[in-house]
């Protein structure tokens, strides 16, 4: 009933503030210092206007694209955020599930808390990509890259935006703490979030299981002090275009100078993101430089949006403003906190309808033809 009254993901994000404990939610939620570029990116999508072409009559929109290579049921991919199952225990693997049943790639963090063979097993045939957090420790590099080849991930997300931990300041003044820990005032919480609490005691423990396997398996100080590695460089980027045969691209690019130089040192091309406002606070909104870094990079390069998308519209205008496909992190996580794999099911048919029933109002048939034209901005964007 939840879900069925969930006619927004701004309604299943009010249903994950009910359904989860306050920590967990603000983790998701929150943003880095002032939150200015989290509040940025969702205000840009509602800047723009739509234009339609009147009498084109659309009876069935074909939604889907390709991305590298593959049809995808529509330019939406699932984004990489670490701890899925802390916010829900059904986890990575059952947003990977609900990504293959309607065919969009689903992308793994490296501080995922499922594994890499595991994640792979819940969806056998999905198109599924790795995030990367280059650490300091070369072979714990190799097994990661080795252990997602093997296991037959698509492409690689070299996040580049976190070379140290953001400062979300509602984490520390609720002493957030991954995993959570049982202190005297999460036993008061127990008693409001009682279904939360009795599915995290009985289900696995919340590992850094992407990184299981690695020698000694890493603490949550460990993987805070390796992951974020303040000596990431374009060595980094070189290092893994050599030992990466798929696709590669960047996660974390904000200005059409940086996209231009990782396409020309080898990626196949950019995701352009501040991590949903999580780390750099007052860089740009992402739809601000999009136009910018798809003309610095040219039509070859493959281009990817996130940040700030929470309807199907914002998927129209990114896709009109020159991105391949628009990834979400939010969204998804609103609806798994807010029921589950059913909730991930349900953000992912919310955001399908709007895109959809959008796609017909302009009248365009294909999403390959959206364009500019199909769009107009308030002012002259610079990057
Ligand atoms: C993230 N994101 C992220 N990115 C990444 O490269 N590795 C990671 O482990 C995580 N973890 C993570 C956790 C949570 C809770 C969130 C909300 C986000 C960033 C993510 O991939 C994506 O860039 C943003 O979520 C996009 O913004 P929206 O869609 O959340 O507004």
């Amino acid at each position: 009933r939840r879900l069925e009254n969930a006619l927004t993901i701004e309604h299943l994000r009010r249903a994950a503030r009910r359904t989860t404990p306050r920590s967990v939610f603000d983790y998701v939620d929150g943003a880095a210092e002032e939150e200015i570029t989290a509040a940025r990116n969702i205000a840009a999508y509602r800047r723009v206007t739509l234009r339609p072409d009147a009498l084109h009559p659309v009876a069935e929109p074909e939604l889907g694209v390709d991305l590298f290579g593959k049809r995808i049921a529509m330019p939406l991919v699932f984004a990489p955020t670490g701890y899925t199952r802390m916010m829900h225990h059904h986890g990575e693997a059952a947003v990977a599930r609900v990504a293959e049943h309607f065919g969009v790639p689903y992308s793994l963090s490296t501080v995922g808390t499922t594994s890499i063979e595991d994640v792979r097993a819940a969806a056998p045939g999905g198109d599924l990509w790795f995030q990367l957090y280059r650490t300091n420790d070369p072979a714990t590099n190799e097994l990661l890259v080795s252990r997602a080849e093997a296991a037959g991930y698509s492409t690689m997300l070299l996040t580049v935006d976190t070379s140290v931990a953001g400062k979300r300041l509602k984490d520390v003044v609720n002493g957030l703490t991954i995993p959570p820990t049982l202190t005297a005032r999460t036993i008061l919480n127990i008693s409001m979030f009682p279904a939360w609490w009795y599915n995290k005691l009985t289900t696995p423990g919340i590992g850094f299981a992407s990184l299981s396997g690695v020698e000694g398996n890493l603490s949550s100080e460990d993987v805070a002090r390796t992951l974020f590695d303040p000596g990431l460089d374009f060595a980094a980027l070189e290092w893994l275009r050599e030992r990466w045969p798929g696709k590669l691209l960047v996660k974390g690019i904000t200005t059409p100078e940086s996209a231009r130089e990782v396409v020309r040192r080898g990626a196949d091309g950019v995701v352009v993101s501040n991590h949903g406002g999580r780390q750099l606070d007052r860089s740009a909104a992402t739809l601000d430089v999009l136009p910018a870094v798809r003309a610095a990079v040219g039509a070859e390069a493959t281009v990817i949006i996130d940040g700030g998308i929470r309807h199907g519209q914002d998927i129209v205008a990114a896709r009109a403003l020159g991105a391949d496909a628009a990834m979400v992190g939010r969204a998804y996580l609103y609806g798994i906190m807010a029921g589950g794999q059913d909730g991930a099911v349900r953000a992912y048919e919310i955001l399908a309808d709007e895109y959809q029933r959008c796609m017909q109002l302009l009248g365009v048939r294909r999403s390959e033809d959206l364009g500019e034209r199909h769009v107009a901005l308030p002012r002259a964007w610079s990057a």
